[in-house]
Order: C-alpha cells, then sequence, then structure tokens
C-alpha cells in the first residue's frame, strides 16, 4: 500500500498538504484591543495565500475563560466575544475558501473548561447523579487525599476537590491540565454522542478538518489505578500509563474517521498524538485519524544520525500503517526552533535549514506563524507570563507565542494592533520590526522568501510527478553528518548537519537554505534539495 490510501485509490490532497497554524490571539488584532481576533486574521488571509500553503489550522477561539489561551472551552459550538462572533467566522470561512485555503479547527475532547454548562451542571447535582458520570468525579482517600497519585502536566496534582470544606460532597474531580479544565469521562457513551454533534456542527459548516488536541489521552485505565511513577509533574501524561494511548481511544477516532468520510469533500482529522512513532502510527491506520503530527525532531538536537534514526522509523510506519508522516518543528506549545538549536545566527541558519528540510520531506508539513520570519523564541519578563504551566509548573511557553511583528516601525505593535491600541497581551521585543513581514518582503534572501520559493517548488515537483502526495522517503548518513532522505529516483534532500561543508551526491541543486560554498559544497547548518540527472 503507499500513502494511506487503498489500494489502487489516487493520493489525497492532505497528505502532502501544507498548513500554516495560526494563534489566533497573536496573529493580527483587528478591534484594537490589544489581543489578535477573526477581523484581525480576515485582513491578514491574503498573506497567508501569498505564502503558497493549503490551508490554515486555527487553535481555539471558542468561548472559554481563557486560562489555558483557549484549550479552556466552555462551549464547543461559539465564538469568543474577545476574537468576534459567529458571523465573522463564517465570513473568514468563505474567504479564506475564495483564496484556496483550506481551514484547519481545534478540538479539544480530553477536557472542557470548568464553567463549561455540562461541568457547572455536574457540580451542581452531586454525588452519584448522571450529569457528574459526565466526568471523573471520586471520593478521595480521606478529605485530605485525592482518589489517586495522578500528576497534572502543568504541575501539581490532577484532582481538586469539588466543594473544599463541604462534608456532603466530599468528591474530587480529575483534570490532566490545570483545574479549570476538568477531563470528560469517556468510558460515558453521552460523552461520544456530544462530541460527534460537536464535529458534525463545524463541518456542516464547511471547515475543512480538525486537530485534536491531546488526543492520545480520552480514555484513563479502568478503575483509575495509582500511576507507578507518582513524582512525575510536568511530564505527567508520558509517565503515567494509565492516562494515556488506552486501547480504547481508538474506537473514538474510528467514530469520527466515519462522520468525516460521510462529508463531501472528505474532512481530515489531524492528531496531536506525542508518543513514540511506532505507538502515533497506530492513530492513523486506514480507519482512523488521516494524520498525527510527528513531532520527533523536536526533541532531538541537530543531530544526522538522530535524524536518519527516526526518519527510518516514521518510514516503516508508514510501510506498515499508510500514513506518511506530519512534520511539525513549531507550534504555540515548543520553543522556538531558532533558539532550540541554538540561538544567534547559528541556531537562526539551522532553523531556516530544518524548515526547508520538513518541506522537502515526504508527507504534510505544519508552519507555525513566525516560523517564516524565523523569529526566536522570546525571554518574556516574569511579571508579564500568563501561561498556566509557568504559575503551576515553572515552565512558561509564552515565548513562542508573541505576537507577530508585521512591519519595520514600531507604531507601538509593529502594525499588530492599529497605532494607538493598549499594548499587546504578551509585550513585544525592541527589535521586533527588524524580523517584520515586512522586513522580509524587502529581504529577497529572507526565510519568508525561501519559504515561498520552497512551496512554489514542491508544487511543481508534484506536478511534474517527480514528487508524490503519497511519497516514502529512504534516509541515510554520509561522511561529515550529511543527511540524506531520497523520495524516489529524482529527489533528494540533504542537510549539512555536521561542522564541516560537505559534496553533495550529484545532480543539481534547485534551492538551499544558504549559498553553496566557492567548491560547490554544502556549508554547515544548511539544507538543500538536489534533482538527480
Ligand atoms: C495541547 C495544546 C496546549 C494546551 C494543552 C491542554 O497540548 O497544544 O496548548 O495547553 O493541550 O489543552
Amino acid at each position: 500500500m503507499s500513502g494511506s490510501t487503498e489500494e489502487g485509490q489516487k493520493p489525497r490532497w492532505w497528505q502532502d498538504a501544507v498548513i500554516y497554524q495560526v494563534y489566533p490571539r497573536s496573529f493580527a488584532d483587528g478591534d484594537g484591543d490589544g489581543v489578535g481576533d477573526l477581523a484581525g486574521l480576515l485582513t491578514r488571509l491574503p498573506y497567508i495565500a501569498s505564502l503558497g500553503v493549503d490551508g490554515i489550522w486555527m487553535t481555539p477561539f471558542q468561548p472559554s475563560p481563557q486560562v489555558d489561551q483557549g484549550y479552556d472551552v466552555s462551549d464547543y459550538c461559539g465564538v469568543d466575544p474577545l476574537f468576534g462572533t459567529m458571523a465573522q467566522f463564517d465570513e473568514l470561512l468563505a474567504a479564506a475558501h475564495a483564496l484556496g485555503l483550506r481551514i484547519f479547527l481545534d478540538v479539544v475532547p480530553n477536557h472542557c473548561s470548568s464553567e463549561h454548562l455540562l461541568f457547572q451542571a455536574a457540580v451542581a447535582a452531586g454525588p452519584g447523579s448522571p450529569e457528574r458520570a459526565m466526568f471523573h468525579f471520586a471520593k478521595g482517600r480521606d478529605a485530605d487525599t485525592p482518589p489517586n497519585n495522578w500528576q497534572s502536566v502543568f504541575g501539581g496534582r490532577a484532582w481538586s476537590r469539588v466543594n473544599p470544606g463541604s462534608d456532603t460532597d466530599q468528591e474530587w474531580y480529575l483534570h490532566l491540565f490545570s483545574p479549570e479544565q476538568p477531563d470528560w469521562n469517556w468510558r460515558n457513551p453521552a460523552v461520544g454522542d456530544y462530541f460527534e454533534d460537536v464535529l458534525r456542527f463545524w463541518f456542516d459548516k464547511g471547515v475543512d478538518g480538525l486537530r485534536i488536541d491531546v488526543a492520545h489521552a480520552l480514555f484513563k485505565a479502568d478503575g483509575l489505578p495509582d500511576a507507578a511513577n507518582a513524582d512525575s509533574v510536568v511530564d505527567g501524561l508520558r509517565s503515567n500509563l494509565h492516562v494515556s494511548d488506552q486501547e480504547e481511544v481508538h474506537e473514538v477516532y474510528r467514530r469520527w474517521r466515519r462522520v468525516a468520510d460521510s462529508y463531501s469533500p472528505e474532512r481530515v482529522l489531524v492528531g496531536e498524538v506525542n508518543l513514540d512513532p511506532d505507538r502515533a502510527a497506530r492513530y492513523t491506520r486506514h480507519d482512523e485519524m488521516h494524520q498525527a503530527f510527528a513531532f520527533a525532531f523536536v526533541k532531538l538536537g541537530w543531530n544526522a544520525a538522530a535524524w536518519a534514526a527516526v526518519g527510518t522509523e516514521l518510514e516503516a510506519a508508514r510501510r506498515e500503517h499508510g500514513a506518511a508522516p506530519t512534520w511539525a518543528l513549531e507550534n504555540h506549545d515548543i520553543v522556538r526552533s531558532v533558539t532550540r538549536f541554538g540561538g544567534g545566527e547559528r541556531g537562526a541558519m539551522r532553523a531556516r535549514a530544518g524548515l526547508l528540510a520538513v518541506l522537502g520531506l515526504p508527507g504534510g508539513a505544519y508552519i507555525y506563524q513566525g516560523q517564516e520570519l524565523n523569529l526566536p523564541e522570546v525571554d518574556v519578563p516574569l511579571d508579564a507570563r500568563v501561561d498556566p504551566m509557568w504559575h503551576r509548573g515553572g515552565v512558561s511557553r509564552d515565548g513562542a507565542r508573541i505576537p507577530l511583528p508585521w512591519t519595520v516601525d514600531s507604531g507601538d505593535t509593529f502594525g499588530f494592533s492599529s497605532p494607538g491600541a493598549p499594548a499587546p497581551w504578551l509585550p513585544t521585543p525592541e527589535a521586533w520590526g527588524s524580523r517584520s513581514v515586512e522586513a522580509h518582503l524587502n529581504d529577497s534572501g529572507s526565510t519568508l522568501h525561501l519559504v515561498t520559493t520552497a512551496l512554489e517548488l514542491r508544487k511543481q515537483l508534484r506536478e511534474k510527478e517527480i514528487l508524490a502526495a503519497d511519497d516514502g522517503g529512504t534516509w541515510r548518513v554520509e561522511n561529515g553528518g550529511l543527511l540524506i532522505c531520497e523520495r524516489g529516483d529524482q529527489f533528494l534532500l540533504a542537510v549539512a548537519m555536521g561542522d564541516d561543508a560537505c559534496h553533495l551526491p550529484d545532480g543539481n541543486v534547485v534551492l538551499a537554505s544558504s549559498p553553496l560554498t566557492p567548491e560547490g559544497l554544502l556549508p554547515p547548518d544548511a539544507a538543500a534539495w538536489v534533482l538527480r540527472n
């Protein structure tokens, strides 16, 4: 079988789609309140289309108390007034489609907001009620000890008392993230029915796909047993096997796939499945999700052997289960790659090279807003940090979420808000203008130009059938730390990950992230696309 198509079927558009991730509160502020919104995104849609991507993934804009910047959803089928109105969303969807851009939304099925009406009803209804059976409520071991030793991903214990101090209601409720994000009880069939309605609501509107938040976490081990490693804090999901990757979760995605397939054109599911590649691949079997993010390169350093090993493992998973990887080097939860790859000039070169690499690999790819500007992580002043993970667990994701710089001149906000608007919700660094969209547009050697050129070339290579949507890749490392991934017999991707410039295999370099040396070698920290003769 090739790709995730059934034998004999044509490759599908999503198999090698490039999607641009918009974090709405930091993209563009249309109403001048210092927070990005749908109106701002609408005016900037032509910019996204000009990159040459296939679509947009929008992180949550549904009604939410914003404790976890929208990942605490209080109404799955609405628009938070902070971001705009449903009429504006409908306008945005139509405008995106008119520009040839698909729209993916975020669905958050593991937990909701403690202000969700069903959670409020559960709290009010009391112990033993059907309302409480929608969530994980349980009596503690005693008044001060929760039902088990699970830790929250954001730090601290994963349980809170519903009514601290009450003698009649001694129950606790489970929250893998903050206390304001109670976990749904997926063993209750009513939860599955509720989410099918949510999916249909957005698919009926014409939304093209959904990104599924912490998709591997929905089911908890029966009986909620203690975790073996009670000390795990921020790493809660990975080191507590009872809250992740339970077999029952696959039935959810089979059901969601049937829903997605019942629409025309088919709707697409892409999962945040933060598991090792062999386990993550099981979520993309032919009757489950279409894609799951491949985050492997996020965890590895700048190391050709490690990248080749993971690439080979993902290729084996593709052959076994069908779906090609969906690459992501960045998102709103991850330290920007410029900084991860060492910072400064070297980190910037590597981040450019890494981006060109993932755009040349088989499968799909996601670009996080600002990655095309090679933005570094920002060290946000302590008193300006708002991430709940910072307040509970001491890890801040704010530095990857700074409002985007659009213009060179400050005008207070570098074009993010209109002049005179209040300060943006996270402060922008002084030198932000030199990294702005405007600055990149004025520089033919900028990362923004590299991305648009790469995406244009990618399309041409597809049209000429040099690349295919359902390609696989063969990985190897050559002398001096040159990573190679060959797609078919005409195209290869090379990344110089060692300290020396490298000889490239025979062929024409059609694009490179840095100029070749006068001897025609690929310099360290650079990537190249090569067409074989
Ligand atoms: C996902 C989101 C992250 C959020 C968490 C809880 O990992 O990407 O931003 O905090 O889920 O919903």
